[in-house]
């Protein structure tokens, strides 16, 4: 790591309080965050960690009118479920604040403000839709009509979700406002636009230029903005929700999402540290990161530093990790269609396994690609990872020292080249996670921690120290001296990753860890963060460790972490087994949601096929229709022909007589159904032997374009033998 900074600034993107947070967001910014942050931390750097929710944009609203409440019910709501969820994830924001907050409103309004005096912004006036009976300009995707390429009725203003061709709401037969239903009408509306075209020299040099070292994935989507040239940006919308444009004659307009939203980063270190703010985003000794997934790359990479240049003053990013999809058991993760894990739902189910998941994110993170997430591979990485490796080793070492030494870390008393040769395998597994952490390649670094977990592992397993203590209890003394070292490690090594975990076995071993400082407190002096005894990491700390043994990065993979003679506490088990029936009821639980949504589909398939409606036939004379002699008829009696499924043999009394006639409607009516029903029939048809029955006249039903028939009866009781034409 460069060691020219003298803080680092670490953000993750601010989510939209429209919903819960899920695991496709944990993996793309989140767990990526908070691990570098720890790790930061653990190395004595000074970190402020900042976060908050995303309370503007059009989505909320809709939300709010959906349900038939106020855009602020919706964000209060939500705000609340993602503060939680981060929470107990172990997920420690110096500050999660939100975008409707006093200090925001002010400090977006100013930042605009100075944008606006000095020139920066240009205006155009254009013709949007507006919506007369809701008094609202309309974004494209409130606009819907029927799709001109395939003719779907509900095509969206900027997209046809049936065929999916990109639209204007231009393009829309009878366009109307899925506000009111009404026909949107043009009218002239003026915003204001950052003119990113200004700034793509500047960007080019300073993106293409001076930072190759960003992930290719992200370099890579900059490069192509760049490539197909910046337009304008409009930066304030009509609405009625978000900040209010603070100048004259923009009533009815406010900041547009996406300018606002970035600059919650600064407003909520504002609110934190209202005196030291400057030093995290003025100073050039400020080290900027932002973590965000993959659909918000362009505006951190290339509209906000835009802003923050055209405002000046401000420090630029100076990396911004970003992750790709994750997707769900093979599809794409989609709040609407509800196909997601909930954060807040894995910790009502999973209680107490918040590093599983943690786990299996990062083993498993979107890092180069898109990736997929299972139960089946949650599971197996729990139980063959985790448990099998981690877990078992530290749990034989404890066991067998306990069993044979009271507890006690034994003396090296009878050492051999291998313990060494082992507790020196350590180090490279150190160096590697250190570039990889270094670099945002947390999926390897991981990779390498576990990696000392399978050197202790494997170390114990060849040793076979409940063996050899039956004849010498020196040499076994050394082997569980050594076993012990490598716990230690174990207990720095992962707490990035697996904090609680981490910390139970900091219970387990006695020792505290040195986790850096925080601001959580505000102005003054940061805390120094020692977990206390038996808590969660997520809710530590405490200004004195809870041992006197404290242990901190830089001792990772060096010699005797841990004295003979010091004591250790019980054995704990760091991890259980995750059953089939816990994996097997999540996937049930999505089973059931994929269900629904095919029947659901299917449903409004056969609806529209019903609706499908048969080409006209050739005309007819008044003398052909005259000569069809249809009457109104009731049934008698109804049975099934034996050994048909289609057949009914009914009689019928048609007014002249009493008559059967067999129809093929078995497949839609039962004989029940049937009797006491009147009908309409054709009388005059010639009759027919059907299965061995004389059939005289048919029955008259409607065919829908499904294919399905139904009877048409009269709707009031009319005479039997009624003539209908
Ligand atoms: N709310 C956005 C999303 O969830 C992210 C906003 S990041 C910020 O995609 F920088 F604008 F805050
Ligand atoms: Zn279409």
């Amino acid at each position: 790591m460069e060691n020219k900074h003298k803080r680092t600034l670490v953000t993750c993107a601010l989510p939209y309080a429209n919903g819960p947070v899920h695991i496709g967001h944990l993996a793309g910014a989140y767990i990526p965050g908070d691990i570098y942050v720890r790790y930061l931390r653990m190395r004595g750097e000074d970190v402020l960690f900042v976060c908050g929710s995303d309370e503007h944009g059009v989505p909320i609203t809709i939300k709010a009118r959906q349900q038939g409440v106020t855009p602020q019910d919706i964000v209060d709501k939500y705000h609340k479920v993602m503060k939680d969820a981060f929470t107990r994830l172990g997920i420690n924001f110096d500050i999660y604040s939100r975008t409707s907050s006093k200090v925001h409103e002010e400090n977006a309004a100013e930042f605009f403000r100075k944008l606006y005096d000095h020139g920066d912004f240009i205006t155009k006036e254009s013709e949007q839709l507006y919506d007369e009976e809701a008094k609202m300009f309309l974004t494209d995707r409130l606009i819907v009509g029927t799709c001109p390429k395939c003719g779907n009725p509900d095509a969206y203003g900027d997209q046809c979700e049936k065929c999916g061709s990109t639209l204007s709401p231009d393009e829309l037969i009878n366009p109307r406002s899925s506000l009111s239903g009404s026909a949107p009408v043009k009218k002239k509306t003026t915003h204001w636009y950052l003119p990113l075209d200004k700034y793509e020299p500047w960007l080019r040099e300073w993106i293409l230029e001076q930072h190759k070292e960003w992930k290719t994935n992200v370099y890579g989507q900059c490069k192509s903005w760049l490539d197909g040239g910046l337009q304008p940006r409009a930066v304030t919308r009509d609405l009625d929700w978000g900040v209010p444009v603070p100048v004259e004659g923009a009533e009815g307009k406010v900041l547009y999402v996406w300018f606002d939203a970035p600059i919650g980063y600064i407003s909520n270190t504002k609110e934190l540290l209202p005196e030291s703010w400057e030093k995290w985003w003025k100073s050039k000794d400020t080290r900027l990161i932002h973590f965000i997934g993959k659909d918000n790359i362009v505006f951190h990479c290339i509209v906000f530093p835009s802003m923050l240049k055209a405002y000046g003053d401000y420090v630029l990013p100076e990396n911004v990790p970003s992750n790709e999809f994750l997707n769900l058991e093979g599809d794409k993760i989609s709040t609407s269609k509800n196909w997601a894990v909930w954060v807040n739902e894995y910790e009502d189910e999973f209680p107490g396994q918040e590093d599983v998941l943690r786990y299996v994110l990062t083993a498993n993170a979107p890092e180069t690609k898109d990736n997929d997430f299972t139960w089946k591979d949650f599971q197996s990485r729990n139980n063959s990872e985790l448990l099998a490796v981690f877990g078992n080793f530290v749990n034989r070492a404890v066991v067998l020292t306990h069993k044979y030494f009271g507890g006690k870390v034994p003396a090296n008393a009878k050492p051999e080249a291998i313990d060494k040769e082992t507790l020196e395998g350590v180090k490279p597994c150190r160096e590697a996670m250190e570039k990889y952490l270094d670099t945002f390649h947390f999926r390897e670094a991981l990779k390498e921690a576990m990696n000392i977990a399978r050197i202790g592992n494997k170390y114990i397993s060849d040793m076979e120290p409940w063996k050899v203590a039956k004849t010498d209890l020196e040499r076994t003394g050394s082997i569980l001296y050594t076993c012990l070292q490598i716990c230690a490690d174990l207990a720095i090594a992962f707490e990035p990753f697996t904090p609680f975990s981490a910390q139970k076995l900091r219970d387990i071993l006695k020792v505290s860890v040195d986790a850096g400082t925080d601001h959580r407190a505000g102005e003054g002096e940061p805390t120094v963060n020692f977990y206390k005894e038996g808590e969660s990491a997520a809710l530590h700390t405490s200004v004195k460790p809870a041992y006197p043994v404290v242990l901190n990065w830089n001792m990772l993979g060096e010699k005797e972490l841990l004295k003979p003679g010091h004591e250790l506490g019980e054995a704990v088990l760091l991890f259980r087994k995750i059953e089939d029936a816990e994996v097997d009821a999540q996937i049930a639980r999505l089973e059931a949601i994929k269900a629904a949504r095919e029947a659901a589909q299917k449903a409004k398939a056969a609806e529209e096929a019903a609706k499908k409606v048969e080409p006209g036939k050739e005309p007819v004379t008044f003398e052909q229709f005259g000569a069809m002699d249809i009457r109104v008829a009731k049934v008698l009696e109804a049975e099934r022909v034996p050994k048909t499924d289609k057949l009914l043999k009914l009689t019928i009394d048609t007014g002249l007589d009493k008559r059967t006639i067999v129809s093929g409607i078995a497949e839609y009516y039962s004989p029940e159904d049937m009797v006491g029903r009147q009908i309409c029939i054709l009388a005059n048809l010639q009759p027919r032997v059907i299965r061995g029955i004389e059939s005289c006249g048919m029955i008259l039903m409607a065919k829908q374009g499904d294919g399905k028939m139904r009877l048409i009866s009269p709707v009031e009781a009319i005479a039997n033998g009624a003539i209908v034409g």
